[in-house]
């Protein structure tokens, strides 16, 4: 028999003790929507990483991948409008002065906060007598600016005023015109990257689903709309989004497609479709696929006098190229990818086995290796001897020789790790291990040379 658990307090724990996630800066109490990844959570996340490099880069002959600095000049922001327009509603509790944001708190009180504005939501909030979480009257909603700001440089007037970047997208866009000279692709082409995006959310909840820091892996496709058509491309770079969240490990049946209503897309998208997850406090926002014309492009073409459209080399004509943008929030896929390969078995000895089953491509650590027993030098020779080998060849390995066997076989499971190789007393007669598989529990007896060839 085996179930489920999805509750938040069984992840955050089993993050904690295994090294997944710490809360950030916890020895002085923390600091709300921060978190660190830890030995495991990184190995982790860099695996995400990887797949997505691989998916939507290696894999595609018209992809290219870039790693801009977070902090820009100033006037991006003001040119795309996000100076302007990135926000989220607020309401603040008129005793204690805590603010909230107003669309959680309708939705938490189950209304359906869609298409709603400000005032529509104050009127809400007042006709049904929402109080805050502390019981007290609340005050009107207003939008409140997420742009975390910050000062560059040794003077501190408007000049030295920058912003922690509010979605790497800009990256990309700012430097659209350098990657045509150095590359020079042809349309449709794609430029991706991951990295750190910072949004002062009013309340930052619910582990790694809302955060203030995040990594963010972005996709800017460039499409000439004359000669193709969006909604197609839009569909199939949906597609491909939702095949790439299965191969890491997301069950399909968790993921679902929400077509966001005109009033709620942001600011510069003409279309955009979520795909939301089932995670453990509700069905919400994992991923994000916008139509953002040619928005920033021409943005930042007029704002900066720099043409950004792209010149067709045999004909010469000059396109301003459309962009599709599908998105990944890498912490809340991190968090979704537990949800979803989170495990608890009950065993024929009534012992409950806890198991990650990460896709093996992205587990943390590909194989443990462990002597039979501690107390035969020649096992743990040999065992060390087999541990050196699978290190240099995948890097990834464990050793494990605390406990019996039985015992690191369930440390294993809970860290996802694939296999577990044991050197025994046979080893030291034919060369040969068992290697243990953490899906099925299976225990096989095979050549060194054969281990190398199974876990590759
Ligand atoms: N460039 C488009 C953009 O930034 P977004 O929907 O605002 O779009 C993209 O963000 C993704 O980033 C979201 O789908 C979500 O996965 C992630 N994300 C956004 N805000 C977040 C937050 N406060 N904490 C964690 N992840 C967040």
């Amino acid at each position: 028999m085996s179930h489920t658990i999805t509750s938040l307090e069984t992840i955050v724990s089993l993050c904690k003790r295994k090294g997944f996630v710490f809360q950030g800066s916890e020895i002085y109490g923390g600091i709300g929507g921060m978190f660190d990844y830890g030995p495991l959570g990184s190995l982790l996340k860099r695996n995400i990483e990887e797949s997505f490099i691989d998916r939507f880069v290696h894999s595609k002959e018209n992809m290219f991948l870039i790693d801009a600095a977070i902090l820009m000049n100033s006037n991006v922001w003001k040119a795309t409008g996000h100076v302007d327009n990135f926000h989220d509603p607020l309401c603040e509790d008129v005793i204690t002065k805590k603010r909230y944001r107003a669309d959680t708190l309708l939705e938490d009180n189950n209304i359906n906060p869609e298409g709603m504005s400000c005032e529509k939501m104050t009127q809400t909030i007042q006709e049904k007598n929402i109080l805050s979480p502390e019981g007290n009257k609340l005050g009107d909603v207003r939008q409140f600016n997420m742009m975390l700001k910050t000062e560059v440089g040794a003077s501190s007037d408007s000049s030295s005023l920058s912003y922690l970047r509010p979605e790497t997208a800009q990256g990309i866009f700012v430097n659209f015109k350098n990657i045509i000279d150095a590359m020079h692709p042809k349309l449709p082409f794609g430029v991706a990257q991951i990295g750190k995006a910072f949004r002062n959310e009013i309340v930052p909840r619910n582990f790694l689903f809302r955060l203030r820091e995040i990594y963010q892996m972005e996709i800017e496709y460039a499409f000439d709309p004359k000669s193709q058509n969006a909604d197609v491309l839009f569909e199939d770079l949906l597609s491909q989004q939702k095949e790439w969240l299965v191969s890491v490990g997301l069950k399909s049946e968790l993921i679902h497609r929400r077509d966001i209503l005109p009033q709620d897309r942001a600011h510069y998208s003409s279309k955009s479709v979520d795909f939301e997850f089932q995670f453990p406090f509700g069905i919400k926002e994992l991923t994000g696929c916008a139509y953002r014309t040619d928005f920033d492009l021409s943005k930042h073409s007029e704002s900066s006098g720099n043409s950004l459209a792209f010149v067709d080399s045999g004909t010469g004509e000059k396109i301003m190229p459309h962009i599709i943008e599908p998105t990944f929030g890498l912490d809340r896929l991190f968090f979704a990818i537990l949800v979803s390969v989170y495990k608890e078995e009950l065993l024929e000895n009534n012992e409950i086995r806890t198991v990650l089953a990460f896709p093996k491509h992205i587990a943390p650590y590909l194989a443990c290796v462990s002597p039979l027993v501690k107390n035969k030098p020649e096992i743990v020779e040999k065992a060390r001897e087999v541990f050196v080998t699978l290190k240099k060849k995948f890097g990834n390995v464990l050793w494990d020789d605390n406990g019996n066997v039985g015992k690191r076989y369930r440390r294993q499971d809970e860290i996802g790790t694939p296999y577990c190789v044991v050197v025994d007393y046979e080893s030291l007669e034919n060369n040969t291990i068992t290697i243990r598989d953490r899906d099925t529990m299976e225990q096989k007896r095979v050549t060194i040379q054969e281990l190398l060839e199974i876990i590759a």
